[in-house]
């Protein structure tokens, strides 16, 4: 009976998705372009086996080797184009933005938000996205310098234990405390708390199976969502009675509702953003930095190069009885192009979505409307035409500027993160004080990767932490 049913189910699929495709190879031949070359695989299964039986990398570099800079493929369920050249990239991220949207599946958008500005287009985007840019502009991030400095230090103390740590999961617990910084500024001790104990939840579901049966991680997700929203309001409430004008992400958009001539953005709106932000600023730079730790073992020249240019500030900084100061994290060339080569090296956002909005011709190949377009980053940051011996770690390629469209850790175009230099400011400050006042050696296999979703080495990078004498 089973048997029977599944065989009608796969059936009407595959019919379905014939049906699909025949379509849109006709609107190819009645444009006169073709659908970019690359196979399909297997009816609505795709080639999703593929991708997830082996490293992504061998996958899409595979791909590409066969097909070059653009190539069709089916992957969970939707057919999509990979492109895998800055050219291309540029046409979808940023002069042909307009045609291509940011598509995430359902289930993540609900636990987000559906109004995060990430997953919109056109004007509402735009005004969101001027607000959360404001906040975290240079002028506004300049004087978060000294609390970053002071989140750094204490977590980087609370290791120095011998005992051995997950270095990803206390990474985590930086960039979080950054975030709320950036968000509310100075946050009450209670609020925090709470905030933090359920947006933990809301992380532990986010990558698991999307389902409403109670006890499941989703469903603990969705419920600690709600939760999330009560302290959001209650915080919101808060300050519009003590009627504060705050320069963090919370004020702005507080403030933007004042504005009479345009519509006003409610709470839950305000919500949802704060909690897209926390989540775009999490996860990305933890696993930035937990690789950062990784290469820095792994290379010890380098280590010394480094702590060289960081011990030089420390000294100044101890004679003056001073902490790190900005105009002290713009000026570390060296530690500065260390981090953007592990940004390359790492690529830890390896690829993004987007599905086009209509049919759009790219040098002869047609893209359906409704299909998904992956511009492949990672791709673009290891080939061995923009950078010579990719798998090379040498911070002194970025001596000179990379060419534009092959160097996108964040993306480029509409979309792009506003969140770089805050995270570029977090990163250097925590090696700051990695480098300088601490040694460190990995625990077990070191060599693995793991997604979660971003690459991140093999469990969190186990390692033991000492605090060295001065
Ligand atoms: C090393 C750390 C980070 C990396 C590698 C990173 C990377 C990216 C990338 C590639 C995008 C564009 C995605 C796309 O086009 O689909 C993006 C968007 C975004 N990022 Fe980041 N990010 C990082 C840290 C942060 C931080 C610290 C924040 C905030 C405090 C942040 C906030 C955002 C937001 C709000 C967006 C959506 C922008 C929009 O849709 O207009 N990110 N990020
Ligand atoms: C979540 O938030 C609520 C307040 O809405 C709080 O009472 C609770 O302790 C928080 N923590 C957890 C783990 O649910």
């Amino acid at each position: 009976m089973g048997v029977i049913f599944l065989s009608i189910l796969i059936f009407f699929l595959s019919l379905l998705w014939y049906i699909s495709l025949k379509r849109d190879k006709k609107a190819a031949i009645r444009d006169g372009t073709k659908l970019p070359p690359g196979s399909l695989g297997w009816p609505y299964i795709g080639e999703t086996l593929q991708l997830y039986s082996q490293h992504p990398d061998f996958f899409f570099a595979a791909k590409q080797k066969r097909y070059g800079e653009i190539f069709k493929t089916h992957i969970l369920g939707c057919p999509c184009v990979m492109l895998a050249s800055p050219e291309a990239a540029r046409f979808v991220l940023v002069t042909q933005a307009h045609l291509f949207k940011p598509t995430y599946p359902k289930s993540k958008e609900l636990l987000i938000g559906p109004s995060a500005l990430f997953f919109h287009q056109g004007d509402y985007h735009c005004r969101l996205r001027k607000l959360v840019q404001n906040s975290l502009s240079l002028d506004s991030i300049r004087t978060l310098v000294p609390d970053i400095d002071s989140v750094a230090a204490s977590a980087l103390d609370s290791w120095a234990t011998s005992e051995v740590i997950n270095t990803f999961h206390e990474m985590k617990k930086i960039s979080f405390e950054v975030g709320i910084l950036t968000i509310f500024g100075h946050l009450e001790a209670a609020y925090k708390d709470d905030l933090k104990k359920n947006y933990s939840i809301l992380d532990a579901g986010y990558n698991s199976f999307p389902t409403n049966i109670p006890g499941t991680p989703y469903k603990k997700a969705l419920s600690a969502r709600k939760r999330l929203s009560k302290i959001l309001g209650d915080i919101i409430h808060e300050r519009g009675e003590r009627r504060l004008r705050e320069k963090d992400l919370l004020g702005s958009l507080l403030n933007s509702i004042d504005d009479e001539c345009e519509v006003k953005i409610s709470d839950s709106q305000i919500a949802d953003n704060i909690i897209g932000v926390l989540f775009a600023a999490q996860d990305t730079t933890a696993s930035v930095m937990t690789w950062i730790v990784k290469y820095l073992h792994d290379q010890p020249k380098l280590l010394q190069s480094l702590k060289a240019e960081q011990e030089e500030i420390l000294k100044l900084n101890s004679e003056n009885n001073q902490g790190l100061n900005w105009v002290q994290t713009r000026n570390m060339p060296i530690t500065y192009k260390m981090v953007l080569e592990s940004l390359r090296m790492a690529s830890i956002i390896s690829y993004t979505f987007r599905e086009a909005v209509a049919d759009v011709e790219y040098k002869g190949y047609l893209i359906p409307k409704g299909w998904k377009v992956m511009p492949l980053f990672r791709n673009i940051h290891h080939s061995p035409e923009y950078f010579p011996d990719p798998h090379n770690f040498d911070p002194s390629r970025f001596e000179v500027a990379p060419k534009p469209y092959t160097f996108m850790p964040f993306g480029s175009g509409v979309h792009a993160c506003p969140g770089n230099e805050l995270a570029k400011l977090e990163i250097l400050i925590m090696i700051h004080h990695l480098v300088t006042k601490f040694r460190w050696e990995l625990v077990g296999s070191q060599n693995g990767v793991q997604h979660s979703p971003f690459p991140v080495p093999f469990q969190g990078l186990p390692a033991r932490f000492w605090k060295i004498a001065h």
